[in-house]
């Protein structure tokens, strides 16, 4: 299947960098296509709640930052995994603005599955 795997953690060399990596070699090696993206490491703002997207922008983000770039990657994905550290009882911040980015598509088209990887 076609894997992508966001992590959401700045430390990259830290706990979730490690899990997502552990994720990425063991489906790997049982024959999935894996994709891996540390987003805290990229350009994404929040949603503007603009509803460009779900207007004028026809499923476009009106937000031209490093979003672009994951775009095409979770229209492709079969399996998102959500790697995150939890910041105050819930998702860091850097994983929350690309997952509240997808505004635009609402669902994945080709998304079967999800996994979350956290830590605390
Ligand atoms: C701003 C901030 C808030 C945190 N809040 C929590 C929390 O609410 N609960 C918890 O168990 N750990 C919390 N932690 C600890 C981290 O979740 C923990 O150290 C995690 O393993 C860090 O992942 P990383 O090594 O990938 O950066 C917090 C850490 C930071 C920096």
């Amino acid at each position: 299947m076609q894997i992508l795997i966001l992590q959401g953690s700045p430390r990259a060399k830290g706990n979730t960098a490690w899990m997502a990596e552990e994720f990425k070699n063991a489906a790997e090696a049982a024959g999935h296509q894996v994709t891996l993206v540390n987003v805290a490491h990229k350009h994404i703002a929040g949603c503007l709640a603009c509803e460009y997207c779900h207007g004028k922008g026809n499923g476009a983000c009106i937000q031209k930052d490093d979003m672009q770039e994951l775009y095409p990657l979770i229209a492709e994905a079969e399996v998102l995994v959500l790697a995150a550290p939890i910041y105050y009882f819930t998702l860091s911040a850097q994983i929350q603005a690309p997952i509240h980015r997808c505004y635009n598509m609402m669902t994945p088209p080709k998304l079967k599955k999800m996994a979350l990887l956290l830590s605390s």
